[in-house]
């Protein structure tokens, strides 16, 4: 998620933490806030939108202090806004807290609190918890222990910061989920969400790690397990140049959230998967619920990457809700008066929130008189503001142009979307049991594919030259070959078409021969047989072919010139796995190519012009 830092000690404290956040600035954020500790008092000065705009208010009401926290946004409860942006205070504005993660049980949480008197003021996850503190706190509990009691009781993930007024000497950290590191300095101390914030003073630092607590003071830090137990915390010299570290130590920010799938996969499902009943809880969805359940057909409405994952749910819906679905180009579905009955549910997917098609589209569905749901990442964006109900990614910001952990994280929404809906339809506890825990293993099996890098990079070695590729899959992986060639394409601009495999044979067959290498999406599934049959079509015609596989299948391997062995899955989710290989082929031929990976030639991260 986004930006923490904290700093004790005599340097100028508002310049010390704004300079940090603006190194925090490439992680996405949508508003920014700081804290100072001064004359027994917290003093707050936070705004929506760039750090500039903090700036500007500070010039304008000037705060300063002996400790202080600071923090950059990246809303996942409550909009962006200068209310919900973080630090966040209690009731008696004793305590301020900066918090990165979800805190999933928050609800409940907020209203105990609100039975026992609590004044809540955001809309945001993140306060229960400093009212929380607060409660632990009114009962006599030191400031340190009233914050571990109140971690205790919190589901979810957090990095979090927070100082209280009557201990004006200390900022007490925790992690859970979500990075942090202590930085140790001379007369000085520090804590930060990413080393990038806090290099400029110090390379001393400590990597907090998970249920962890730090208490920073000026001449020194303890580090304590959250069950208090104290922990020897070894002292690291930060090696990285500073451009780095803001990719996390990876050389790209496509590379970097390839490579976050893992958890952005298990951040989709954190809180909506129910293992005993094999159902899925869309928090989101309450006021188009009946819709919902009722619906006759429906029609999802995106563009590039998210039309792709639009195909995949509705290869999900039709099989296992058994309800009629169409898939179409915002673009195209904004112009051509679409015909949209009673009891028509209109999905758009959009990473940014701010496509102008989809909008457009969205807009063009509710003149029609649809119930219009939304899967977006980024919260509060126009889309996830003028749908009537949606749910979010939580994928954090996505950086590079190519779109790779939102494609993920829309079809992980989509299965989850299918499942929830097909148990109020025909599907067995039983089989959604299976499904459930096939997609909690997800993220494993997503971690094992990244271990095949190096195989990656020897193809991408031999074929980065090539002036064109065919991929090709039928059934769920067929959206997953249009995703695969449209990743090639947009980051190394070689020219790259997807196909469904059987199509092949009419037309595209002619352009085969033994410099177009061709890559298969040939798992284990209800096509199988047929993908094969394919596959010697190609062989007959010299064409190279590159085959993504179910490990253990030594068929592919007598008739593939690469193979790439990934796990098995459920077959609706198998894009969730099949697609990583290719994700990473395209960025290591750009990289080959001297292509560049972020901001690929032409290209826009959010499309908001027809
Ligand atoms: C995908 O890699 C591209 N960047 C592009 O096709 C993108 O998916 C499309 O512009 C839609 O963006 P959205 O999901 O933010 O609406
Ligand atoms: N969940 C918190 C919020 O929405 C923190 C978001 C973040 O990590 O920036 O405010």
């Amino acid at each position: 998620m986004c930006g923490i830092i904290g700093y004790l000690g005599k340097k100028p404290i508002v310049p010390v933490l704004l300079e940090g956040l603006k190194r925090l600035e490439y992680r996405g954020y949508d508003s920014a806030g700081i804290v100072t500790l001064s004359n027994g008092k917290i003093n707050l000065v936070k705004q929506a939108g760039k750090i500039s705009n903090l700036e500007s208010l500070l010039a304008e009401r000037p705060i300063n202090g002996v400790a202080g926290i600071a923090h950059t946004r990246w809303a996942t409860h409550g909009v962006p806004n200068s209310t919900n942006a973080h630090p966040h205070t209690d009731c008696g504005n004793k305590f301020a807290l900066i918090h990165n993660g979800i805190i999933e049980n928050f609800g409940a949480i907020k209203t105990d609190l609100i039975s026992k008197g609590h004044e809540f003021k955001t809309q945001t996850d993140t306060e229960a918890l400093v009212h929380l503190i607060e409660e632990f706190y009114k009962h006599h509990m030191p400031f340190e222990e009233a914050v571990r009691a109140a971690l205790l009781q919190v589901e979810g993930t957090y990095g979090i910061a927070v100082v209280c007024s009557d201990e004006p000497d200390v900022i007490i950290a925790a992690r859970k989920g979500s990075p942090l590191v202590v930085g140790h300095g001379d007369g000085e101390n520090f804590v930060a969400s990413d080393v990038s914030a806090i290099i400029d003073h110090t390379k001393q630092v400590s990597y907090l790690d998970d249920d962890e607590m730090a208490v920073v003071r000026r001449n020194g830090i303890e580090v304590k397990t959250i069950s208090n137990l104290p922990v020897q915390k070894q002292v690291e010299q930060v090696a990285f140049e500073l451009g780095r570290i803001e990719k996390g130590g990876y050389d790209h920010f496509m590379l970097k959230e390839i490579m976050e799938q893992p958890s952005t996969i298990k951040d989709a499902m954190r809180g909506r998967l129910i293992k005993d009943e094999g159902i899925a809880r869309l928090g989101g969805m309450h006021e188009v619920m009946e819709a919902l359940l009722n619906a006759k057909r429906f029609l999802i409405t995106a563009c590039g990457t998210s039309w792709h994952a639009a195909l995949i749910g509705e290869y999900m819906l039709e099989e296992f809700v058994r309800v009629p679905v169409e898939v179409e180009y915002a673009s195209e579905f904004r112009y051509r008066d679409p015909v949209i009955e009673e009891n028509n549910v209109v999905i758009v997917i959009s990473q940014s929130g701010e496509t102008a098609d989809t909008l457009a589209a969205l807009r063009e569905a509710k003149r029609k008189g649809a119930s219009v749901i939304g899967i977006c990442n980024v919260v509060g964006s126009t889309i996830a503001r003028d749908v009537h109900a949606g749910a979010y990614l939580h994928a954090g910001p996505e950086i590079g142009v190519a779109s790779t952990k939102a494609f993920t994280s829309q079809v992980t929404l989509l299965a989850l979307i299918t499942l929830f809906l097909a148990r109020h339809r025909n599907m067995s506890a039983a089989k959604g049991a299976e499904i459930v825990q096939e997609m909690a293993a997800l993220p494993e099996k997503v971690e094992k594919i990244l271990g095949l890098r190096e195989q990656i990079k020897k193809i991408a070695q031999l074929y980065h030259m090539s002036n064109n590729f065919l991929y090709l899959g039928r059934g769920y992986n067929f959206p997953v070959a249009l995703e695969g060639a449209l990743k090639l394409k947009e980051i190394s601009y070689i020219h790259a078409e997807g196909y469904p495999a059987a199509e092949m044979k009419h037309g595209p067959i002619a352009l085969i021969d033994e410099n177009m290498p061709v890559v298969f999406i040939a798992t284990k599934d209800s096509t199988y047989e047929k993908i094969v049959s394919n596959i010697e079509e190609v062989r007959a015609r010299r064409g190279k072919v590159i085959a993504i596989a179910t490990e253990g299948d030594e068929e592919i391997g007598k008739r593939a010139d690469h193979v790439i062995y990934i796990p098995q899955t459920q077959q609706m989710l198998q894009p969730i796995l099949t697609i990583i290989p290719l994700q990473l082929l395209a960025y290591y031929i750009a990289i080959m190519r001297n292509c560049d990976v972020d901001q690929p030639r032409n290209l826009a991260k959010s499309v908001t012009v027809e």
